[in-house]
This record gives structure tokens, sequence and C-alpha cells, in this order.
């Protein structure tokens, strides 16, 4: 297996991605809040490039089960249903909704993959259900989605905490790239919790907006089986059988 790892959305190519496995990072929060709204009951996520486009595409798929949520700047959208923290998608929220999604960098860094073999969604929350997931996949990218084109800690130690994952369950050699190789260290480096992502940049900003109880929610590792995946531009759960229950601590 070769592990590509891109340390913010706009830097893979698309030739990096056509006919890979792509996984897309975004800690805090677009990746777990989609775990949590799919867990929860929402028929799909998805995902737009703007405010602009998400209000286009909820008109288009008509009101009737269709919920605009999102943020700009970590606070909800105006005139939207409902913001970007994982605590706000709730069962009696979200139960056989179509959620159009529209993040500052989350979102969007899943439309830069929509060429690719397959998409994947993964956060602490799920990121062992993503590694047992890529089962006997050849090429594989990880996209963290980062800050705005900038590097973000805590997508890069939730690469690296997957290739941990990885290594732990795949027989054969995995090949990395140098990012794959300094996500791992970083990996290796922190302890995942909320005070790990307290002290990243995206973390203490939403701590700055009042999210602080999101870092507790958005550290628990491994709290879902589950491994969203996009389709013709929307993210859903493959099958719900019994394993995509919530795993109790
Ligand atoms: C993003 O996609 O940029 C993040 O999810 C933003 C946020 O949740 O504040």
């Amino acid at each position: 297996m070769r592990v590509g790892v891109f340390f913010q959305a706009g830097e893979p190519a698309v030739m990096d991605m056509v006919d890979r496995t792509v996984v897309v990072i975004d800690v805090l929060r677009a990746t777990s809040t989609m775990v949590e709204a799919l867990v929860n009951g929402a028929q799909g996520v998805y995902p737009a490039a703007s405010t602009e486009e998400a209000i286009k595409l909820a008109s288009s798929l008509g009101p009737e089960d269709t919920l605009l949520c999102g943020e700009s700047k970590g606070l909800m959208i105006e005139g939207f249903d409902l913001g970007n923290s994982p605590r706000e998608f709730t069962p009696d929220r979200v139960t056989d909704k179509r959620l159009i999604m529209s993040t500052t960098n989350g979102t969007r860094a899943f439309l830069m993959a929509e060429d690719a073999d397959r998409v994947l969604a993964c956060s602490f929350l799920n990121v062992g259900a993503v590694a047992s997931a890529m089962g006997e996949a050849e090429e594989m990218v990880i996209v963290c989605a980062g800050r705005e084109g900038r590097f973000a800690a805590d997508d890069a130690v939730c690469a690296g905490t997957l290739l941990m994952r990885l290594q732990e369950s795949h027989d054969g050699e995995i090949k990395l790239n140098d990012a794959a190789k300094a996500a791992l260290e970083l990996a290796n480096k922190f302890r995942v919790g909320a005070e790990f992502l307290a002290m990243t940049d995206g973390g203490r900003s939403l701590v700055d907006i009042g999210f602080r109880e999101d870092l507790d929610h958005c550290a628990r590792v491994d709290r879902y089986d589950v491994v969203p995946e996009m389709e013709d531009r929307v993210i859903q759960l493959r099958s719900l059988g019994e394993a995509d229950q919530p795993v109790s601590h």
C-alpha cells in the first residue's frame, strides 16, 4: 500500500486523487459533524463550496426534509437551520433530513476530491473504522482540510492516528510520502484529547467564540464504527448494520 498525506485541501492535484481512495479529515469540525449527523439518522450530507451554492442546491432539492447547515468564521450562517457544531445534530433535528452543508474548509475538500475512486470522511470519532475499511486498497490519499490554506495540527494528528491504525492492521509494507511520515511523528508526540485540541489554532479560535464543548466532542476516539462515503456529491452511510450503532464506552 502507498499512502500520500496532504496537509491542506488545495495541495493535491486532481491527478493525485484519480483512481485512488481519498480520505478527507476536518477534525474541527466538518467531518466530526458529518459523522455525528449520519449516525443520528440524517439521510445524507450534501457538501457545498459556498453559502450561495448551498442555498441554490437547497432550493433545487425542495424544502421538504432539507436543512441548510454550516458556518462562516465558526458561527452559524445567517438564515441557516443549523451551524457546524456536532452537538446541534441530534436525532430529533436531523433524522431523515438532507443536510446541505457549507463550511470554510471541510466541504470544499470533499468537492475537490470528487473525481477519486472513493471518498471517505474521517475524524477521531471514527478513525478506527476508516482504517478497517481500507482493506486491500493499493493507493490511498489522506487530505487534511487545514485552515484556509494553512496547516492544521488537529487534522495532521488525526492523519497520523489513521496511519498508526493502518500499520497495526496491514500486513505488508506501507510506503509513505514525507507528509505522512511527519503526521505519524506528530501522532506519536501528542496525546489525543480536548487538551490537545485546545492548544491548536482551530481549537483556540473555537474556544474564543464559545464552542469549548465541541473540543470534548471532537476529541473522542473511535466513538462510532461508521465510514461515511461520498458518491455523486452526497455523503452517506453505506449500510446501517448493527456495527453502526454508537460504541458504548
Ligand atoms: C471548516 O470546514 O472549516 C470547519 O469545519 C469550520 C468550523 O467548523 O468551524
